[in-house]
C-alpha cells in the first residue's frame, strides 16, 4: 500500500536508501567483498565483450552500467535497443555475454533479442526486479534487483536498484580478471554514500518542489544537460520529467546543443545542467553561459567539489561513476513534483502501462 504517501512514485523515491543498504546486505559480505554466484562470474570472465540490451529507463542504466563495466573490468562493454537489436543483430565479438536489464523482466523487445542470443548459443544474464519473469526465466542466468514491488508506471528504485547491481556485477568481474582498480573500488563505502546523499536529497525536497513550480510547470519544454557520466543520466532525467509531467523534455550531451539544438532556447526556456564530472566541469560551465546566454534559466546540480556558490543543489561526495544514484533522485523528484503539483494522475501517466508485453 502507499501508507501515507499521496503517490506510489514518491513512495517509491523514498524506498531508495533503504534499497541500496539492503543490496549491500544481500550481495556483498563481511568484508564488503561481493557474492555472485560462481557460474555467472566463470561464463562472464570467459567473455571478450559485453552487451547490455533493455528499453526506456533500463537502457539509460545500461549506459551507467557501460561506464563502470569498462573502468572496473577493462572488458569493452555496449549498449543497445532491445527493440533495435532485435530485428538488426549487431555485429558480434568472438565471445561476446549479453546482460539484459528488466524491471518487469516481461518486456518484449528485450525478449526478441533473448530468444535471438540463446539461438546463437551466446551467455545471457537478466538483472530484473521479478526473479520469477519471462526474461529471467528463459536466460542461462539471473539476478534479483531486490527493490521490492515497483507500482508507480514511471520507474525509480529500479533504475538505482540496477545501476547498484552493475556496480556490484563490475567489481566482482574486475576482481575475478586481476584488476586493481576493482579492488580499490569499495563498494560499501560508496553503496552507504549513495544511500545517505539520496537521503539529503530527498529532506531537501520542499525545494526542489519550489524549483519546479518555478521554473517547470509553467514551461512547455525543458532540457537537461550533462558530460560524461551526466550525458547518460540527462537521458534518463529527461525521461522521467516528459512522462509524468507532459513538459516536452530532452536530454542532451552539454556540448552539442551548439550544434543545433541551441535554437530551440528562449528567454525563460529551463535548462537542468548536471555538474559531476571533474574532466569536463569547466566547459560545462562554458556551455551553461551559452544557453545563459539565449535567455535560459538555468538550474545548476554540482557535486560538492565541483560547485560554485550560486549553484542550485550541492551534491554530496561520491565516487564518480556512482554520481548517477543521488542525481537521478534529483530529477525523480522534480519529475515528481512537476507532475503533482499539476494535479496530474503522477502514477499512471497516459497512454502507458507498467510492463510493456508488444514490440
Ligand atoms: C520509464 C519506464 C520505462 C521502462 C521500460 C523498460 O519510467 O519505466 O521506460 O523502463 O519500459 O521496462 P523494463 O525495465 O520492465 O524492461
Amino acid at each position: 500500500s502507499k501508507g501515507t504517501y499521496e503517490f506510489y512514485m514518491l513512495k517509491e523515491i523514498s524506498e531508495q536508501p533503504s534499497v541500496l543498504r539492503h543490496l549491500d546486505q544481500f550481495y556483498l559480505d563481511d568484508k564488503g567483498e561481493p557474492q555472485i554466484d560462481k557460474a555467472i562470474l566463470t561464463a562472464l570472465a570467459q567473455a571478450d565483450r559485453l552487451y547490455i540490451f533493455a528499453a526506456g529507463t533500463s537502457y539509460h542504466a545500461g549506459l551507467v552500467g557501460q561506464a563502470l563495466l569498462e573502468h572496473l573490468t577493462d572488458l569493452p562493454t555496449e549498449v543497445g535497443l532491445a527493440s533495435e537489436a532485435g530485428y538488426h543483430f549487431p555485429m558480434m565479438s568472438k565471445h561476446p555475454f549479453f546482460i539484459f536489464l528488466s524491471q518487469s523482466g516481461e518486456t518484449a523487445d528485450s525478449r526478441v533479442v533473448l530468444q535471438e542470443a540463446l539461438k546463437r548459443k551466446i551467455p545471457c544474464l537478466t538483472l530484473t526486479n521479478v526473479p520469477n519473469s519471462t526474461l529471467a526465466r528463459e536466460a542461462d542466468y539471473t539476478m534479483s534487483l531486490e527493490a521490492g514491488p515497483e507500482i508507480a508506471v514511471a520507474s525509480t528504485k529500479a533504475y538505482t536498484a540496477q545501476v547498484a547491481l552493475e556496480a556490484i556485477l563490475a567489481k566482482a568481474l574486475g576482481e575475478q580478471l586481476g584488476k586493481q582498480k576493482a579492488r580499490d573500488f569499495s563498494l560499501r563505502t560508496n553503496l552507504a554514500l549513495a544511500a545517505e546523499g539520496i537521503e539529503e536529497v530527498i529532506s531537501d525536497q520542499k525545494r526542489l518542489e519550489q524549483l519546479a513550480q518555478k521554473y517547470l510547470i509553467p514551461s512547455r519544454n525543458a532540457f537537461y544537460i550533462g558530460r560524461g557520466i551526466d550525458y547518460p543520466l540527462a537521458l534518463e532525467a529527461a525521461l522521467k520529467l516528459k512522462e509524468v509531467s507532459y513538459i516536452q523534455t530532452e536530454g542532451f550531451a552539454a556540448a552539442e546543443l551548439k550544434h543545433g539544438t541551441i535554437s530551440l532556447i528562449e528567454q525563460g526556456t529551463p535548462v537542468i545542467a548536471l555538474i559531476n564530472d571533474p574532466v569536463t566541469s569547466d566547459l560545462m560551465r562554458g556551455n551553461i553561459q551559452e544557453v545563459v546566454a539565449r535567455g535560459a534559466s538555468v538550474i545548476t546540480i554540482a557535486s560538492k567539489e565541483l560547485a560554485k556558490p550560486n549553484d542550485d543543489l550541492v551534491l554530496p561526495q561520491l565516487d564518480y561513476y556512482l554520481r548517477p544514484l543521488v542525481s537521478v533522485v534529483v530529477s525523480q523528484l522534480l519529475a515528481y513534483f512537476a507532475s503533482k503539483d499539476k494535479g496530474l494522475d503522477v502514477d499512471k501517466p497516459r497512454n502507458l502501462a507498467k510492463s510493456v508485453t508488444v514490440e
